[in-house]
């Protein structure tokens, strides 16, 4: 069954090792937390908390964000049994072409487009709504036509219309990251760490800050009635909301992807991925307490609310923090973006080498040793969703995609205790199959609360690679050969 040809653990191990450039093993826990909260900490807190309270949830999508953060502690234990097994550079595609065969791999490194891709776009939105309001700060404006996709209007305080025509801001940032790629500016730790402490900061003084300036009339009711329309408020608007800021957590897996640089993969890859989980689920919690009980969550509605820090900050004496807090939030979501596209890069340039995607996408700058090619092809085609898509629906589609490809991690430990049940793990994954069963239904539910257009998108997604697949990728898979 060529369909379900695997590669073998082993066989995995030594190419990674293979050549002169294998990576080394410095990344202690500090480091890998530091990594992981790096990327987890970007628009989903930032941009989207404030949209899931304005359409959804109001001051309970604090209660979502422990959903959401639930279904992600349940896959991260899934993730990490995957990495201390197979402790390569690569993720949830590389870990399944060893354990459910090729074509199920090819769906998820498919899928992982709308993880990495799809969300780099939405982070790149995020930014250009902070852009505007900091250049706003200064006295310089962004005509709104420019800092929106043509599917959004924003109505002016004199009651007319503007109608979106690209977002031209949200195109300048991915260009810039791309382009950096290229160059292969390697983040050093360092620059990392900085921006990391730099979000971390920010949260802190925004929670430390606003909580005596908490309006409690706002918490009146904590939970809005349903409007009558399954995820508009009320319980169900709280399962959408989770489904929608699971966005924020987003990242924790790129930890897993690291399993080949840490120095004790074994104890330190669940520690990493656990710990950044739980630091980022308090101060989520905080952060979005907070900003509900700042501003009424019906001011998040509309385009002010993909900047919602802007707005709740105005509620305390301290509007003058405003520009410097979205100056630290500008500077950490380029780590973010930055991140994502190097995740996509990889994941093609692995299914690439084998032979599922043409050689472009493996191809390396001779100079630069980066794949040049795919970050190009990248830059476009991420340019092409900033700027014509609505946030809601490219962070929708990323929180799909990546609860799919989680659903198919936790699927993955099953069939791996089955099929390879001596196959020496550092880390196992307790209570199976208690663990994944939960981490397989948490995430189903927060994908079921998700609206049924972006059901239909990932549908359309999944079906246009299936034939991918079977028009060239296997075909030209080299395991098949
Ligand atoms: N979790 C990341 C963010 O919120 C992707 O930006």
């Amino acid at each position: 069954m060529a369909l379900f040809s695997k590669k073998s653990i082993p066989q995995l191990i030594s190419e990674s090792e293979e050549g002169a450039d294998t990576l080394k093993r410095t990344l202690g826990v500090g480091a890998l937390v530091a990594l992981g909260i790096g990327v987890i900490i970007g628009a989903g807190l930032f941009s989207i908390t404030g949209l899931a309270a304005g359409y959804n949830a109001g001051p309970a999508v604090t209660i979502a964000f422990l959903i959401a953060a639930l279904g992600c502690a349940f896959a991260g234990l899934c993730y990490a049994e995957f990495a201390s097994m197979i402790p390569v550079a690569g993720s949830a595609y590389t870990y399944s072409y060893a354990t459910m065969g090729e074509f199920i791999a090819w769906i998820i490194g498919w899928d992982l487009v709308l993880e990495y891709s799809v969300g780099a776009a939405t982070v790149a939105i995020s930014w250009s709504r902070y852009l505007k309001k900091f250049l706003h700060g200064i006295g310089i404006q962004i005509p709104d036509a420019w800092v929106m996709s043509p599917f959004d209007t924003v109505t002016l305080a004199d009651g007319s219309v503007v109608h979106g025509i690209m977002n031209f801001p949200a195109v300048m940032i991915v260009v810039l990251m791309s382009l950096l790629l290229i160059k292969g500016t390697q983040e050093s730790s360092f620059v990392n760490n900085i921006i990391v402490a730099l979000k971390i900061m920010v949260v802190l003084l925004f929670i430390g800050l606003g909580w005596s300036y908490i309006n409690p009339q706002n918490y009146v009711p904590y939970i809005p009635e349903n409007t009558g329309v399954f995820g508009e408020f009320g319980w169900s608007g709280i399962a959408r909301a989770a489904g929608i800021i699971f966005f924020a957590y987003i990242g924790f897996d790129a930890v897993s992807t690291a399993a080949q640089e840490a120095k004790n993969p074994k104890r330190d890859m669940p520690i990493g991925i656990l710990l950044s989980l739980a630091i980022c689920t308090v101060l989520y919690v905080l952060f979005a307490h907070v900003m509900t009980g700042l501003a009424n969550y019906k001011e998040f509605q509309g385009q002010d609310g993909i900047a919602p820090v802007a707005v709740a900050v105005e509620h305390t004496p301290f509007k003058w923090l405003n520009q410097a807090i979205i100056l630290a939030i500008l500077a950490g979501y380029s780590s973010v973006i930055m991140v994502l596209l190097m995740g996509q890069t990889r994941v093609f340039y692995s299914m690439s080498k084998d032979g599922l995607l043409p050689d472009f996408f493996s191809h390396v700058h001779k100079r630069f040793k980066t794949p040049h090619r795919s970050n190009l092809f990248f830059m476009i085609f991420v340019s092409l969703f900033a700027a014509f898509v609505p946030a809601r629906v490219v962070g929708e589609m990323t929180s799909i995609g990546t609860l799919f490809a989680f659903i198919l991690v936790c699927i993955g430990v099953l069939v791996m205790r089955k099929t390879m049940p001596d196959a020496p793990r550092s880390f196992k994954t307790p209570l199976v199959p208690l663990v994944p069963i939960l981490g397989i239904l948490t995430c189903a539910a927060m994908m079921i609360s998700l609206p049924l257009d972006t059901w239909i998108r990932l549908v359309v997604w999944m079906a246009i690679g299936i034939l991918l697949y079977f028009a060239y990728s296997r075909k030209h898979s080299k395991m098949n050969k």
